[in-house]
């Protein structure tokens, strides 16, 4: 029988190639950037499994042409990029890359917190720039983390470990979730589960941890910057249009917030020439929280894993849509 054929979006680490390597004939698209689309679609045409990333767009029509195609592996836990609902019409599996990016992923949300609470990116520009003259009492004042009010917007597996992190300095944590978590739940994390509007004026930092959905577009906009305290940092760790950017840049050019630390931008990467470039008050990362060697290692290897499993007619360990199997 002929191995069945695979497209992979882009390098990803030896160890996941070599799984996929005996049990599939595979291209690899070999460059830093993603295939563009017109290209991708057309490889999609001609293959049984796609290995794609979270730029890679794998829309409706993209799925209705690619009449082989029995697997979708997203290497990401996120899968906003990937129309499911098509996908599983198909009877086309997805699979995604949750649970060993947690921890990393929580390591950088808090990474960025801490960041901009004492403005480390801008201290270093500073300094870099030949501006530190002396010791100055007013030099550089950050806000303090410590038993600081941090609110959890997307309590899921992320959300959790960022609420541990948040105990070892002794913060209170607030969080917000579609379905509020059972008690035991929530004092094992040590969260208290607050309305949208009163987490927002509560907190002293914000921070993102939902899924990109229609109901999470655009979820903190003017209104929501309007009742965060003057002091708040938001921090962004989900997807760029969770947040209205245009609003963002308002919020932080007016000073109605202290600063943002993103991970994440509404298009990315962030053109060169858009405004929320021109502000100090704002970290801006790109798109980088589950990257560490180790982790990106172990989610190529899931990614395979779920590749592989798809090509055998088997639901994919970590599968979004299981039903979309043929029986
Ligand atoms: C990263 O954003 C991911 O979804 O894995």
């Amino acid at each position: 029988m002929p191995k069945p054929r695979v497209f992979i979006c882009r390098p990803i680490a030896r160890e996941a190639l070599d799984l996929i390597g005996p049990a599939a004939e595979m291209e690899v698209w070999n460059d830093e950037l993603p295939p563009p689309y017109e290209v991708m679609a057309h490889k999609a045409r001609n293959v049984d499994g796609l290995l794609s990333l979270l730029t890679d767009r794998i829309d409706a029509s993209l799925i209705r042409e690619s009449t082989r195609l029995r697997v979708i592996s997203n290497m990401a836990v996120g899968y906003d990029n990937v129309d499911v609902a098509e996908a599983t019409r198909r009877h086309i599996l997805v699979g995604i890359t949750p649970g060993v990016l947690t921890e990393t992923s929580a390591d950088f949300a808090f990474t960025l917190l801490l960041s901009a609470s004492r403005r480390i990116v801008e201290a270093d520009r500073y300094t870099r720039q030949g501006k530190w003259k002396t010791w100055g009492p007013m030099v550089m004042l950050g806000q303090d983390i410590h038993h600081a009010t941090l609110g959890i917007i997307g309590m899921g597996r992320i959300g959790a470990e960022v609420a541990k992190r948040a105990r070892g300095f002794d913060m209170k944590v607030l969080y917000h979730n579609r379905r509020r978590r059972p008690p035991e739940d929530e004092r094992r994390l040590g969260a208290e589960y607050a309305e949208l509007p009163d987490l927002l004026s509560a907190s002293d930092f914000v921070s993102l941890h939902v899924p990109l959905t229609d109901e999470s577009r655009h979820l903190i906009g003017a209104e929501q910057f309007s009742l965060m305290k003057p002091n708040a940092i938001l921090v962004n760790t989900s997807r760029g249009a969770v947040v209205d950017q245009r609003a963002l840049y308002e919020a932080l050019r007016d000073r109605r917030i202290f600063s943002a630390a993103i991970d994440v931008t509404d298009v990315e990467p962030i053109p060169p020439n858009d405004p929320l470039l021109t502000l100090e008050n704002v970290i801006i990362a790109p798109h980088i929280a589950s990257a560490s060697v180790p982790t990106r290692r172990k989610m190529a290897t899931m990614a395979a894993e779920n590749l592989l499993a798809g090509l055998r007619g088997e639901v994919p360990p970590y599968c979004v849509n299981p039903e979309a199997l043929r029986t």
